[in-house]
């Protein structure tokens, strides 16, 4: 199982939606693809409409142990390959277990083995701040995704995720590496770009080199109308829209042959 972080340290910088949209082509493509929601958000489960009893268990107990692992994992619906380890508000309380518990950057990496053989892909939706949960969602990652808004607030983003990253690498608390950066919401104007996303995605190009840079997620009201209709762009008519996901799978799918070339 290739295990995906999709992580920014700021709201509102397309995790959730990138999250989403990915889990939904890979898995129809054939990946059988389990999502991770570790934002306390928990946006991610609320549009995958699973709707949770009070006492059936999250990725809260699947951290703590205390379920057997396959007891917090959800089928989605009309979807044969897509899973999901769904959060509610409560995820906010394992922030003390995980730093109790003295190994709380490797504990995700460690719940998630026993299902590894189960998937081809894992996608973790980070937290938007630099906490407990999101130190163990880094450990637990093969490879990273940083969406970053094409504007000042999505650069400083993609700044502080990187400052994070290689501070992790740096002790041994994550392997991964970035897959790349993924300008959200970039805005044109007819057939130009906005002064602020161009600036933006240059300096994004500048601290992670051109090649990291993945095609931009335009601004556009369609991404939301797919989201929110449960669909996706090409089904409303809209590939073009979707090329920024197909690049992703494509660098996907030669990691996970990579991955399973090693093993
Ligand atoms: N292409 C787009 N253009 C404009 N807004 C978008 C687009 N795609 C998604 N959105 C909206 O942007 C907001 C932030 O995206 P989201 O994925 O929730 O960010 P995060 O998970 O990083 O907080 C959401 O309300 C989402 O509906
Ligand atoms: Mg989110």
């Amino acid at each position: 199982m290739l295990t995906i972080a999709i992580a920014s340290l700021s709201g509102g910088q397309g995790k959730t939606t990138a999250s989403l949209m990915l889990g939904r082509l890979l898995s129809r493509q054939g990946y059988p693809t389990l999502l991770v929601d570790a934002d306390p958000q928990h946006n991610l489960t609320t549009y995958m409409d699973l709707e949770l009893q009070a006492n059936q268990p999250t990725l809260l107990e699947f951290l703590k142990k205390s379920v057997s692992a396959e007891d917090s994992i959800y089928p989605a619906e009309g979807n044969e390959n897509l899973f999901l380890i769904p959060a509610d508000d409560q995820l906010d309380t394992v922030q003390d277990y995980l730093s109790n518990s003295g190994v709380g950057a490797t504990l995700l990496k460690r719940r998630l083995e026993p299902v590894a053989d189960a998937f081809k892909v894992c996608i973790i939706d980070a937290p938007p701040q630099r906490s407990q949960i999101c130190l163990t969602v880094l450990g637990a990652a093969d490879t990273l995704i940083i969406p970053a808004e094409a504007s000042v607030k999505g650069y400083g983003s993609l700044v502080r995720t990187l400052d994070l990253l290689r501070n992790l690498q740096d002790v041994g608390a994550t392997e991964a590496q970035v897959m790349g950066v993924l300008p959200f919401r970039d805005r044109w104007i007819g057939n130009s770009q906005t002064q602020e996303s161009r600036a933006a995605v240059t300096g994004m190009c500048e601290e992670v080199g051109e090649e990291l840079i993945l095609p931009s997620i335009r601004e556009s009201e369609r991404y939301k109308q797919a989201i929110n209709r449960r669909s996706t762009l090409s089904d409303m008519g809209y590939t073009e829209l979707e090329y920024p996901f197909e690049v992703l799978i494509d660098k996907i799918s030669k990691l996970s042959k990579k991955q399973k070339a090693k093993s």
